[in-house]
């Protein structure tokens, strides 16, 4: 097994690198950039983590606000992978078109990313420890404002961190509970990564948590009966015939690793794929199942607590065997060791 290998630079920061969690660490710059009259600026450098804004600013009372995450990598012979920067850069103008914000084009996002990469390099974890640099995009509605109205005033920023997992235990099957409380309405921003989303799933993941669960399932806000989503991740499950399935709902945001996930379980492990319905009482049918995102990468679901019933899929302490290979796959591909799809690596 190769061993870490940690700059000078590196070692003077006293990193525990192989155990991060998923917390703020407040690294050297980060990328801002502002809208006004009608333009976004060319945007700067900043080593200041603060950001000073209106109190009439609608993000504060409107929560229009938007945010992406992604991640670096540092790969064997030292250099930095970013993994799709391209669809994070496309899946937040969505966003922004949903809240009625100036998008910030793909190409000026991707040149913002690396170059908040290549300012923080010594922050990126060395190779072989399983951490990343996290890099959080986020765009948000400021200025003088007070009615229900779009903002006149934007900022665009990224700032990173070096990260662990995002669920305790990394590539360990944990358990989640279906939560009675909906993450979005049928009709409303589930498919937008906006920060309202995730101000009303604080409660119904709290409740997950204080009944010891890693996190809460959502069901489909219209009819209760299908998974949504897995706290602020996708889910996906393995069927007995080995099939990946995934659900598909205009209110479930769109995981860029989930849809990495089913294109390397049909290319690469030739396995038949479905978007499609998984209804909470079938769960028979699947072998497997998991939690993906940027974050939480793939978090094996043990088992999950639905009313009385507490259904158990491969094993609630061993990761199921397409489990692991989906896993082996998509982090080969993002550190370096595997070929990775055409354009995929930036
Ligand atoms: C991500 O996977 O990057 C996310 O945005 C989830 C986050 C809320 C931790």
């Amino acid at each position: 097994m190769t061993e870490m290998t940690q700059t000078e630079e590196q070692k003077a920061l006293n990193i525990d690198w192989e155990n991060l969690g998923f917390t703020y660490i407040k690294t050297d710059y980060r990328f801002i950039s502002y809208w006004k009259d009608g333009k976004w600026d060319d945007g700067e450098m900043t080593t200041d983590n603060k950001v000073h804004i209106s109190e009439g600013s609608p993000v504060l009372h409107y929560g229009q606000s938007c945010f992406e995450g992604m991640k670096a990598y540092r790969t064997k012979d030292g250099s930095i992978n970013l993994f799709r920067p391209d669809e994070n850069a496309k899946r937040m103008i969505n966003s922004c078109q949903r809240l009625l914000m100036p998008e910030y084009p793909v190409e000026k996002f991707v040149e913002a990313a690396k170059a908040v990469v290549k300012a923080n390099e010594k922050w990126v974890p060395p190779y072989n420890t399983g951490s990343t640099l996290y890099l959080r995009p986020y765009l948000m509605g400021v200025g003088d404002n007070i009615g229900v109205s779009p903002a006149t005033e934007y900022i665009f920023s990224i700032f990173a961190m070096p990260v662990g997992p995002y669920f305790k235990g990394g590539l360990t099957p944990t358990n989640f509970i279906v939560s009675d409380y909906d993450r979005a309405a049928p009709h409303g921003t589930g498919a937008a990564k906006v920060g309202g989303n995730y101000a009303s799933s604080l409660l119904p993941g709290k409740e997950a948590h204080d009944r010891n669960f890693s996190d809460c399932i959502y069901l489909d806000p219209a009819t209760h009966t299908k998974i949504e989503e897995v706290g602020s991740a996708n889910f996906f499950g393995i069927t007995k015939d080995n099939r990946f399935v995934t659900p598909k709902s205009p209110s479930i945001l769109p995981s860029i690793t989930k849809y990495s996930l089913l294109y390397l379980a049909q290319h690469h492990l030739g396995m038949e794929v479905e978007e499609g319905d998984v209804f909470i009482d079938k769960l028979d049918g699947f072998s497997e199942a998991g939690a993906c995102g940027t974050a939480a990468v793939i978090s094996p679901i043990g088992g999950i607590q639905y009313g009385d019933n507490f259904h158990v899929f491969n094993s609630e302490t061993e990761v199921g065997p397409v489990t692991r290979k989906l896993y082996e796959e998509l982090t080969g591909i993002q550190f370096g060791d595997l070929e990775a799809p055409e354009g995929w690596i930036v």
